[in-house]
């Protein structure tokens, strides 16, 4: 069995999140969503919330379980028992820093990473430009689960 772990801070969780994921469990057994649990930093939305919203996203997909971990990626993936890392590569912008984790967590914890390029209507999308135009009043409908957007405009509203 094949298991792939797709980590993230998914604060919020966004439509090219979710699809990456999605595709990423039509081609491996079991799939990992591991959330991020960062206490140093301030995220917009709690550690429950964010495991929710992807549980409700992926709820009809049964190879599909949504974790959380603290500490380092290596540790979580092993103690999942994940052969390989998936991100998603919206742009070669992102490819630098992608880059330099996948040898990093290679060789601190010999696991591989695989890129997965998103959709391109989905490359524009990431979570901080999601926060900044929910924030200015902005709708995010359609680029983010039903319940993240409605949670962000009761939030701003
Ligand atoms: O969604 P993000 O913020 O781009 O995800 C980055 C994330 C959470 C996958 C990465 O920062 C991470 O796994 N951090 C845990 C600590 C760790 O293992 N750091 C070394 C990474 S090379």
């Amino acid at each position: 069995m094949t298991v792939a772990l797709c980590p993230g801070s998914f604060d919020p969780p966004t439509s090219g999140h979710v699809d990456v994921i999605r595709r990423c469990a039509r081609l491996f057994d079991r799939v990992v969503v591991g959330v991020v649990a960062n206490p140093s930093k301030q995220s917009f939305f709690t550690l429950e919330e964010r495991v929710g919203f992807l549980q409700n996203a992926l709820c009809d997909l049964p190879q599909v379980v949504v974790r959380h971990y603290q500490g380092l990626l290596v540790d979580f993936a092993r103690q999942e028992g994940a052969a390989v890392l998936i991100k998603g590569l919206r742009a070669v912008s992102d490819f630098d820093s992608e880059l330099q984790m996948a040898q990093m967590n290679q060789t601190v914890g010999g696991i591989e990473t695989m890129f997965m390029p998103t959709r391109p209507e989905w490359s524009f999308l990431s979570s901080s430009l999601i926060r900044e135009v929910a924030a200015l009043g902005g709708s995010v409908q359609g680029l983010v689960p039903d319940d993240v957007a409605k949670a962000m405009k009761e939030r701003f509203s």
